[in-house]
């Protein structure tokens, strides 16, 4: 028989659970093996109990350090909202905490040699390196997305070591997983025009990856909504023949979003001061519109010009972000950047509002104080009380 199974186990004598005090005074002058044999607890119960007692210098230190970190994280987020920063991604990254971010919406460099902030050889690096770089962005990603939000990345293609491309969608799509999240779409976003190669086709879309943490992502169908294909359609047959058989608002959104055009020299969201890579506010905002509520927090780590930061704060929801570059520009862009106004009323323009506000009439509206007896009548009335005391 294995004599050190026996030794292990806890005998009759010392079944009791030692209290904290006593295993502090074990821990003191014993390794974990040895008082693992003293008191037959688990590993587990005896590093929780020395954390908790402080009777190991190390692990103490080591969850003060931790929630020292959180501290500082928390207080980086609150100077950080509605603002944006001029950092590194990772480092950025770094100082934001666990599950605070609704929607990460952002589109990486392609790693094509592009001259962002006019910094040559920034965008061309050797691809396992640039591989490896996006994996930690998007294990950040995965930490500081909250439970139910979503991680969204619009890739294209990057280019191997010898000049072949390689769709990064396919190259990241196993990392988003193995990052914990959970697949939700690919949408394709159509870009009718673009270089026309001599030998291959046309590369005429880019892809949004979206993944949420955790199965069930916030997702408000509503603000991506397409014109319905036959939109008199009415039902044939069935308890509501006759009836328009299409959704009021337009159908059911699909991943394939083909109305967003790209921008180019003559978009409207074309920004001064020429950033290389702009995606459109208005991709940014029906992400943030499907994945987000007001108020939430949308963050975007790769923020170049300002276009998520712009849709957030058309959208109503909080922002921030980072970039090696830009300052200047995304700081004029949001500045002129406001909330849209928003009116479930058909009709209300800033026409409308004007003359209402001009007619407007103060209505002083006083009421009497309420009296003890009727207070405990409408009360009675209001929950249908009375009587059944
Ligand atoms: C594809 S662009 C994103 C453009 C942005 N979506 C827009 O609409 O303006 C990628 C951005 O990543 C930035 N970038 C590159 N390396 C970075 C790093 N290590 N840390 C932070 N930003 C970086 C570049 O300056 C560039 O603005």
């Amino acid at each position: 028989m294995n004599t050190d199974l026996v030794k292990a186990r806890p005998s009759a004598a010392n079944t009791a659970v030692p209290d904290d005090a006593a295993l502090a005074g074990l821990l003191a002058t014993r390794t974990y093996a040895e008082v693992q044999d003293i008191t037959g607890l688990s590993k587990g119960a005896i590093y929780r109990a020395a954390l908790r007692t402080g009777a190991r210098k190390t692990e103490s230190r080591i969850a003060q350090r931790a929630a020292e970190r959180r501290q500082q994280q928390l207080d980086f987020l609150r100077s950080i909202v509605d603002s944006t920063a001029k950092a590194d991604v990772l480092d950025f990254l770094a100082a934001i905490p666990d599950d605070s971010v609704q929607v990460h919406m952002t589109s990486p460099p392609y790693n094509l040699g592009k001259r962002y902030g006019n910094a040559a050889g920034a965008d061309a690096l050797a691809m396992t390196y640039f591989h490896g770089w996006l994996m930690q962005v998007i294990s950040e990603l995965a930490r500081t997305t909250r439970p139910g939000g979503v991680v969204c990345l619009n890739v294209g293609k990057t280019s191997d070591d010898h000049g072949g491309l390689y769709p990064l969608d396919v190259m990241l799509f196993d990392d988003l997983r193995r990052a914990g999240l959970t697949f939700q779409s690919r949408v394709v976003w159509v870009q009718p025009h673009g270089l026309t190669p001599a030998r291959r086709l046309a590369d005429r879309y880019e892809t949004i990856l979206v993944f949420s943490k955790g199965p069930v992502p916030t997702f408000n169908p509503n603000a991506a909504r397409q014109p319905q294909k036959q939109p008199g359609k009415r039902a044939y047959k069935g308890p509501n023949k006759g009836e328009l058989s299409g959704h009021p608002l337009g159908a059911w959104p699909t991943d394939v979003w083909s109305d967003i055009p790209t921008v180019r020299a003559n978009h409207r969201d074309r920004v001064h001061g020429d950033h290389p890579a702009q995606f459109p506010v208005r991709l940014a905002k029906r992400v943030i519109l499907l994945y987000s509520l007001p108020g939430d927090l949308i963050c975007d780590v790769f923020v170049g010009s300002g276009s998520t930061a712009v849709a957030a704060i058309e959208a109503g929801r909080s922002f921030t972000g980072a970039d090696l570059f830009y300052e200047d520009l995304r700081a004029a862009r949001l500045s002129a950047a406001t909330p849209d106004r928003v009116s479930p009323l058909d009709g209300v323009t800033d026409e409308s509002l004007a003359v209402w506000q001009a007619e407007a009439r103060r209505v002083d509206h006083r009421s009497a104080p309420l009296a003890k007896g009727a207070e405990a009548a409408q009360c009675a009335d209001l929950f249908d009380t009375a009587g059944a005391a």
